[in-house]
């Protein structure tokens, strides 16, 4: 059986990209593998978040994965911060992590860019606690978007380099899950090809029915087939594959019906794809806000979460360190 490790940026709100491209599959996934999925609050850090909100975009980063069907029980679910040995595992790898190395990461130079005031030692050694993450429970498979690849494969070289340097075969190689052909890419509404939270163009889980109403009634589209069998526009089949994504195939094949012999109204088709939005997002905004609210049960969960986690990783800290030559006198 394979270990399976995600970190969750501690950061926004799920929306039906993340969703459909990513969520979905750990749910299926968690009972086909050793899964560890944790809340990255360490990491959030770099952007220096304001101490009253750090534990609330947790409670609310766990509510949504919870409500969105990854089970406590089945998976461990835990925050970073919540296991000292992650941060240790850092340190030790950090000593042979080099400063050029770090420094040509795509990610470094995009935020060296992005935020010039802020250009910390903790975005700059990012992949490195990254590395501690995944391999602190020596993790086989790692479900990450593309823009996480590089970080992946600096796991990988100091993994490696842990190994060389000491002479062990001691980690394992973790390589980049990929869902195959299940592979999906939400489009947004706004014509563009990609539903996203830097895209400004997400549906979230948590969007209350009236604004997932507005968000659609405002897609794009065109100005509609002129001729039978008329080629789509991009907006248009955006539409479609959304609607196929979320409503019935009776509703898919009578709204493609009417595009084909050209009666179709694009405002019936995005009041149909609102409310087939909403009776999808719906129960699981209400389970959302009632975990969310459940501090017993969420503590139970981070606790337990903690618990396992903890187990796994206080035994390769040991490891490591006895591997180092940490002897107790
Ligand atoms: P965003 O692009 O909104 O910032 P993230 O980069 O946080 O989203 O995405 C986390 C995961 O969600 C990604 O690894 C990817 O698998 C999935 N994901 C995000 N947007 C989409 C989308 N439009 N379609 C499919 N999957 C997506
Ligand atoms: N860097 C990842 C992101 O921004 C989050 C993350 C942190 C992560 N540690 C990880 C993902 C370990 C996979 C494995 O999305």
């Amino acid at each position: 059986m394979d270990t399976v490790l995600s970190g969750i940026r501690s950061t926004g709100s799920l929306h039906l990209g993340n969703y459909f491209g990513a969520v979905k599959n750990f749910v299926k996934m968690q009972h086909e593998n050793r899964c560890f999925f944790f809340v990255a609050d360490y990491h959030s850090l770099t952007t220096h978040p304001k101490p009253e909100n750090l534990q609330d975009s947790v409670r609310s980063v766990l509510s949504e994965y919870i409500a969105s069907g990854l089970d406590p029980e089945v998976a461990t679910l835990y925050v970073q911060s919540d296991v000292p040995e992650i941060p240790e595992l850092y340190l030790l790898l950090n000593m042979n992590a080099y400063v050029g190395e770090l420094q040509r990461t795509t990610t470094f130079k995009e935020k060296i860019r992005s935020q010039p005031d802020n250009v910390n030692a903790g975005l700059l050694t990012y992949p490195v606690l990254m590395c501690a993450d995944i391999i602190i429970h020596n993790a086989d498979k790692v479900p990450v978007g593309k823009d996480q690849e590089q970080n992946l494969e600096m796991a990988r070289k100091f993994a490696r380099r842990f190994n060389t340097m000491y002479g062990v075969e001691y980690f394992k190689m973790p390589e980049p899950y990929n869902f195959g052909d299940k592979l999906i890419k939400v489009p947004g509404l706004d014509g563009t090809g990609k539903m996203g939270k830097s895209e400004g163009n997400g549906i979230f889980l948590v969007d209350e029915p009236s604004v997932i109403r507005k968000k659609v009634m405002r897609a794009v589209t065109d100005a509609g087939p002129t001729k039978p069998n008329s080629k789509m526009s991009e907006p248009v089949k955006n539409l479609f594959y959304l609607l196929e994504l979320l409503s019935t195939p009776d509703t898919v094949q009578f709204f493609r019906e009417q595009y084909k012999n050209c009666t179709i109204r694009y405002g019936d088709l995005k009041k149909q794809l609102a409310e087939d939005m909403i009776a999808f997002t719906s129960p699981v905004r209400k389970r959302i806000l009632d975990i969310y609210h459940d501090d017993d049960y969420l503590k139970k969960v981070v606790r337990m979460g903690a618990e396992r986690a903890r187990a796994s990783a206080s035994k390769t800290l040991r490891d490591v360190r006895e591997i180092i030559g940490f002897k107790p006198f």
